[in-house]
Formats: C-alpha cells, structure tokens, sequence
C-alpha cells in the first residue's frame, strides 16, 4: 500500500488572513484538497496531513478522510514528518512526502516519480526540476557523473551551488523503515537552525542505500503558494488547464482565457461557451448547447441543445432544447424539462417545471410544480410565504396565466384552467375554468373637473 504524509503546519502568514493558507481556494477547490487528489490520482490510499496552529480549520475541510499528525512548534520540514512517526510506524511500504501548499502537482508526475521509485529500488526518490529562478529552492548538487550527491538548502548554498538550476520540489518517494531510520538522525546543524527534510537524502546515501531522482517536465507543477500573488497565478494556472481539457474533449470557448471551468465539470461536444462564463462545481452541460456569455452555474445538470444567456443556474437539472435567459436567476431545486423557455428577470426556486411550458418574463416561481405546455403572461408571481412558512402552487397541464397574476399558496389550478390578468388567486380553480378575481373597473365621468384637483396646465 502507498501511503503519504502531507506538511501544512505552516499558518502561511504571508497571506494576512484569517484563514491559515493551505484551506484557501484555487478554482474553487482548497489548495491542500488539490495535493491530496493527485496524491490519490496516483495511487496513495493512506494520507496524514500534520497539522499545527489553527489545525481545527483543516480537520474542517478535510474532515475524516485523512489522518491527522501535531507539530505544536515549526522547528523545520523534517521535525514535521517526524510528528507523523506513528503514522508511519503502521505503514509499511513507500510512503510519499508531500507539500500541502503545492497544488499544481499533478498525478501523473506523482505516479511517475512513485513508479521510477519502484522501478529503480530506490530508497528514497526526490522531485526535482530545472527553473528559471532557483531562487529560495534547495539546489540539487550532483557528482562528476552526475549521480545525486545531496539537496543543499539556498542559505547554505556556495557561490557555486547557487548557480545550479536544477531544484528540490519537495516532493518524495521513500521507503517507510528507511525513512524512520533517518529521521531519528537528523539534526539542525545548518543555517537556519532547523530540521531539514532533506537532510534524509544524505544520510541514506551515507547509508550505502541507493536514492534517485525524478524530474518534472513542467516547473510550474512545484508552484508554492504564499501569498495572494502566488494564489492568483495558480488559479490561472488551473484555469487554463481546465479550459484547455474541455476544449481537448470538443467544446469550443469564443475567449478560453476569460472562462473558469471546475475540475469536476463536465460539458458534451460542439457546446459552444461565450466570453466571462464561470462553470462550477460539478457541473453538468450536454452536447450542442450555446452558453453565456457572463453566465454562472454551480453543480446544475443541463440537457442537450439548450441555450442559455447571461444567466445564473445554480443546483437545479434543466432539460434538452431548453432556453434561458437572458437574466434568469435559476435559484437550487429547480427541475425544469425539455422544450421549456424560461426568459428575462424570471427568478425560480424549487420548482418543478414540465416540458413545453413557457415563462418568458419578469416572474417569480418557488416552491411550484407547474405541469405541460403552459404559458405564463408577464409578471406572475408565486406568494409562496407567510413570513414563517412556505406553502406549494401547483399547477396543471396547458394552463394559461395572464399578466400580473398573484398566486397566493397553498393554490391549485388544474388542467387546462385560464387565469385572467391582474388576478389575485387564493383558491383552486377547476379544470377547463377561467377565473377572474380582481376589482372591476369603475370610470367616475368628470372626476377630475367637478374635483378640479388637478390644475392642468393648457
Ligand atoms: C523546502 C525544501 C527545499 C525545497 C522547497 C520546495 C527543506 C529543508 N527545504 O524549502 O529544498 O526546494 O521546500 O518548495 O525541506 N512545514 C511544516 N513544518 C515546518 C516547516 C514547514 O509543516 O516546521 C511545511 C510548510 O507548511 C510547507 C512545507 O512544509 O507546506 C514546506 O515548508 P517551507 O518552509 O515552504 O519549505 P522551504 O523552506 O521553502
Ligand atoms: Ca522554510
């Protein structure tokens, strides 16, 4: 069995939050749920996160699906892991060490570096990339032959070493006893006073044991979050990533890089996504629909070929052949069927809305079920609350319901019933019935001169 242990013990102060870092969001998803996800992606089916300051936030997110490890005091990346020494103790086997504030990495380099790990009996593999700026990074020293010597942290670094390009991601592969072993060796002999993870590198070398490398293809994957600079570039970087998988699969974006789409999301073939759409959760859009622009949705399931404009849809399963919008705001709990049209300032909550039915504007719908082929005038609105309790409309199949119309619920129209505008409706009405319940007009002759209230003027 592969297990891992994650580091998030670092409060990440550089952010100047509340919040401590690693619970933050990078589209949409906690940037430590990123790490575990490719950590479970490649493999890994044991996890124990070591926490410290504010741990109660983590165990929040991440609740039951882990182990979680104390490191009371941060005296440096190897005294973390050696929190984690009765996670360890039970887990035989490799164990991956990783970084909860990495979350770029993707499973398929975590499965490639486990797999060189195995494939080469190493007992410990080190992630390792070539960057741009080395900057802060331990640099990888190599020998002669260019065989891994040793991780030198920056601050320790000769003039020499500082020119080596070719960094630590801080990112493992290492076997369990071997591990325990090391750690128990440690000291913090160095420049800032700490226990270096890295340091386990050079004592199983010492060791005699064999340790190698795996080298990301792509820098960007060893990416740390520690401020808001650095959240703001990961999430455009999973952006991008995302946008660029669903075009892979045969959706086509007018503008990718104005669009967010989930990890979870998933969207048929020949949709076609206009500029500024936000697509979250996990979100499901069919095959040939049109969508956007500046629309929103979050966890909605959507049929084929429904078209929808600058509109917000959140929980709620829309048919094939529907069109929405343009600003609707599809409120969760919505069932809406095929065929239906849902227009301008139409706002829905929890209904349930059979196919063919027409709601073109300005109305308000919660807590209804409205059956076949209706069509709504402009302006009807469900009073579905008292200020204590909300109570259902239903309504029947190709009912028509005129302008303005209130439905006070608990109300039930039946089939085929006509409901005449600017009615108030607080009882049922029979099917096949017209009701009317409005005042009548009353036109007062001469009002305005016998009153002469009005001064016109001319
Ligand atoms: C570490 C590596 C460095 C590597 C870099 C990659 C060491 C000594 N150095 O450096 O070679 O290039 O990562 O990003 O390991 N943490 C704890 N407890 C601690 C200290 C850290 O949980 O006492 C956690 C942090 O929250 C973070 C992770 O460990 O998630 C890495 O710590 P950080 O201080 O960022 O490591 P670096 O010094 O940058
Ligand atoms: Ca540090």
């Amino acid at each position: 069995m592969i297990s891992a242990v994650v580091l998030a013990a670092g409060e990440g102060k550089r952010m100047k939050s509340e919040k401590i870092k690693v619970i933050h969001k990078a589209l949409g998803k906690e940037i430590i749920q990123w790490v575990l996800d490719a950590a479970k992606g490649a493999g890994v089916q044991d996890i124990c996160v070591v926490v410290g300051n504010k741990e109660e936030q983590v165990r929040e997110v991440l609740g039951e699906t882990v182990s979680y490890a104390r490191q009371a005091e941060q005296k440096g990346t190897g005294h973390a892991v050696q929190m984690a020494e009765d996670f360890l103790k039970a887990h035989k086997g490799t164990v991956m060490l990783l970084c909860g504030d990495v979350p770029l990495v993707t499973a398929s380099s975590l499965q490639g570096m486990l797999e060189k790990h195995q494939k080469e009996g190493n007992a410990c593999t080190v992630m390792t990339a070539v960057v741009e700026n080395p900057k802060g990074y331990g640099r990888i020293a190599r020998d002669e032959e260019g065989v891994f010597a040793e991780i030198v942290e920056h601050r320790d670094c000769t003039p020499a070493q500082l020119e080596i390009r070719e960094c630590n991601a801080g990112m493992y592969c290492v076997e369990t006893e071997e591990l325990l072993e090391a750690l128990g060796n440690l000291t913090c002999d160095n420049n800032q006073k700490e226990y270096y993870l890295t340091d386990i590198t050079k004592l199983l070398r010492q060791a005699g044991k064999p340790v190698g490398t795996y080298i990301l293809e792509n820098e960007k994957e060893m990416m740390g979050v520690n401020d808001r600079i650095q959240l703001a570039m990961v999430t455009e970087e999973l952006r991008d990533r995302y946008v660029k998988k669903q075009m892979a699969e045969g959706v086509t974006f007018l503008k990718p890089d104005s669009c967010f789409v989930s990890p979870d999301a998933v969207i048929g073939q020949d949709t076609i996504i206009y500029p500024n759409c936000i697509i979250e959760g996990n979100t499901v859009i069919g095959k040939d629909c049109v969508i956007g622009p500046d629309s929103r949705f979050c966890d909605a399931v959507i049929g084929d070929g429904t078209e929808i404009q600058k509109s917000v849809i959140l929980e709620s399963t829309i048919g094939n052949g529907v069109k929405i919008g343009p600003f609707a705001y599809i409120r969760p709990g919505n069932e809406i069927g095929d065929k239906v049209k849902i227009g301008d300032f139409v706002e829905l909550k929890k209904a349930k809305v059979a196919s063919g039915t027409k709601i073109p504007h300005l109305t308000y719908l919660g807590d209804a079920t409205i059956g076949e082929d209706c069509n709504f005038a402009c302006g009807v609105v469900t009073a579905n609350y008292d200020g204590s309790n909300k109570f259902q409309t239903k309504i029947g199949d190709r009912c028509f319901v005129g302008c303005n119309v209130n439905l006070v619920a608990p109300v039930t129209i039946e089939d085929d019933a006509y409901i005449a505008a600017g009615s108030t409706i607080t009882e049922t009405v029979p099917e096949k019935a017209m009701a009317i319940a409005r005042a009548r007009q009353v036109n007062k002759e001469g009002w305005v001169t016998v009153k002469g209230k009005y001064k016109r003027k001319k």
